[in-house]
């Protein structure tokens, strides 16, 4: 295993919140790739404030540390690159599915959520002093355990292959590929995780939806907004929040 991962994760029997955990070490000066997993969390937290789900002993619940030297602008592109990171890992868990991702950074398969991603930044000014990566990764979680309204909107590699896998195995071999994403990003730019973003991209040419913006999904710019043509012809760019897509 890398040298980084295993000088840095911690592996906790239950936490509240993985999340809050690193964001706090975080703010105590802990290193870069400091990284906290549990398989039972009690009260982990989703995008838009809501709940993030981990019956315990089933599925991954893992925040790390990043302190890249850049712009707050370039905070989104950490979260495409940990969703792209979770792709290449789950392709090698569920060779048979075909692995997406829907903006601006959930895992899903046949249009069910596998992972989802929770990028919280610290800014200094203009510059990103931290990003905290919180993923929630479904693993051996069967339906049953799911609540009944999610039942239909959810999937785990355990449905999707029958076999139960080593959540710690998954969640190292998710970090090992957000290392190695990482650090290309620090040679090549973000240009390479764009470019795997949009080929594992769901909704291309898909209609959404938001605040009122209705229009056709084209793809993503160099920050990771969201591009919608609309019918006037112009193109409008979203950042961040919750869009409707419809196949
Ligand atoms: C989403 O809403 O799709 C993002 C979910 C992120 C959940 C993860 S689980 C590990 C980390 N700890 C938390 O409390 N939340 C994130």
């Amino acid at each position: 295993m890398n040298q980084r991962i295993m000088d840095h994760i911690e592996y906790l029997e239950k936490a509240e919140s993985t999340q809050d955990i690193v964001y706090g070490m975080a703010r105590h000066g802990a290193q870069e790739w400091t990284a906290v997993c549990t398989f039972a969390q009690t009260a982990g937290r989703g995008r838009m404030g809501r709940k993030w789900e981990t019956p315990h002993g089933a599925n991954i619940a893992l925040s790390f540390l990043l302190r890249p030297d850049c712009e707050t602008r370039f905070a989104p592109l950490y979260g495409l690159m940990a969703s792209v990171a979770t792709v290449l890992a789950l392709e090698h868990y569920c060779p048979e599915s075909d692995i997406k991702v829907k903006w601006p950074n959930d895992v899903i398969v046949d249009g069910r959520k596998i992972a989802g991603i929770l990028p919280q930044a610290h800014l200094n000014g203009l510059q990103l002093d931290f990003v905290v990566i919180g993923l929630g990764l479904n693993v051996n979680s069967v339906e049953a355990d799911f609540p009944p309204e999610l039942r239909d909107k959810v999937t785990s590699v355990r449905c999707l292959t029958g076999a139960d896998n080593d959540p710690a195995e998954i969640a190292e071999s998710f970090l090992e590929r957000m290392i190695n994403l990482y650090d290309q990003s620090k040679v090549d730019g973000f240009d390479p995780v764009i470019g795997l973003w949009s080929r594992k991209w769901a909704h291309r040419g898909c209609v959404i939806s938001r605040s009122g913006i209705e229009g056709t999904a084209e793809g993503i710019d160099e920050l990771g907004a969201l591009m919608v043509r609309i019918p006037d012809g112009s193109l409008v760019k979203l950042s961040g929040g919750e869009t409707q897509f419809q196949a």
